[in-house]
């Protein structure tokens, strides 16, 4: 019997024929009505593949065939991971394939709003730039400043490796453990998030989103960073109060932001948009053509060693797997 799967978003073409060529495979227009398409397909489902839609336990009670939910993202934060345990549901992600792309982008973020490329990009298209430009509009240095990463995952690591050797910054980070072999290696030190965020010119949120870390950052957070300070988040929205940062950008009490990510995606309109200090991106992290590939295949190969009864490479559940 031909199992079924569900792709549900960000799939290439290409994968998606290759599955097809063992499996029954609907993809979900992503024109269509995402839910009632979902709804359709799931009670058949056995596999479900792909990213960025929230799947919950009212979205799955019906999934009463459903093996595997294989995720083309690192994060997987839009699962309810206990809910699925308890149903035996195998939750799959993919780490590492995008860590140093992601790295990249928490970079040219923090590079972005240190020289206020955006702004200055938009100045010279609009024809403004009659003569050379003034204080008003200088940015700030990064080279030689200090680093505070909130996460120190792999991408928070490899984040800190860019600054440490590429820019001679400092490294201060927060993590539930420290880490000693990448103190030794990049001459970071652990800390807790009050003094990092007091010491640190950048401030660079990766961490996963959890009870713990929502609104991690809020008024009183935003407080305590120096006034010349600049908070990048390429982790998830929802570690920020969004609300308490448009304040603090509005009234200057840090310099910038640059954020790849937001509470509510995708994001259409919001009052952050009328400020100039703050990098906005859709959230792409990952979001290379060669990574997303990656990605991809790394799900695909997740998804069809469950279907196959073999131990996927990635379980982010393993007391759903019964040997
Ligand atoms: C991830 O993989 O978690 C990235 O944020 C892209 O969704």
């Amino acid at each position: 019997m031909r199992k079924n799967i569900v792709v549900f978003n960000r799939l290439p073409a290409a994968l998606v024929q290759q599955l097809s060529e063992t499996y029954n495979v609907t993809v979900i227009d992503p024109q269509g009505d995402f839910d009632s398409q979902l709804k359709r397909a799931l009670p058949e489902a056995h596999g479900l593949i792909g990213a960025s839609k929230r799947l919950g336990r009212e979205q799955l009670a019906e999934a009463q065939n459903l093996e595997v939910i294989s995720s083309v993202s690192v994060g997987y934060d839009s699962y309810e991971v206990d809910y699925l345990t308890e149903r035996g549901i195998m939750l799959t992600n993919t780490p590492d394939v995008l860590t140093q792309t992601t790295a990249d982008l928490g970079f040219a973020l923090l590079m972005s709003a240190a020289r206020r490329l955006p702004e200055l990009d938009a100045y010279v298209k609009a024809g403004q730039w009659h003569q050379s430009i003034g204080e008003a509009q200088f940015g700030t240095d990064v080279y030689g400043k200090t680093l505070g990463i909130i996460g120190m995952g792999r991408i928070g690591a490899a984040l800190a490796k860019r600054g440490r050797f590429g820019f001679d910054m400092n490294i201060l980070y927060t993590a539930n453990s420290p880490k000693p072999d990448l103190e030794k290696e990049l001459d970071a030190a652990f800390c807790d998030l009050k003094t990092l965020l007091q010491s640190s010119d950048f401030v660079c949120l990766v961490a996963p989103l959890n009870e713990s870390t929502y609104h991690m950052i809020g008024a009183y957070e935003l407080q305590l960073m120096q006034p010349s300070g600049i908070l990048i988040n390429i982790g998830r929205g929802p570690l920020i109060d969004e609300a308490a940062l448009y304040d603090a950008l509005c009234n200057e009490r840090i310099r910038g932001a640059g954020l790849d990510v937001f509470e509510r995606e995708p994001l259409e309109a919001s009052p952050l948009f009328s400020l100039k200090n703050i990098v906005t991106l859709p959230h792409i992290g990952s979001a290379t053509h060669e990574t997303r590939y990656a990605m991809a295949e790394r799900a695909v190969a997740n998804l069809t060693a469950v279907l196959n009864g073999t131990r996927p490479r990635d379980l982010v559940n393993p007391q759903a797997w019964a040997d």
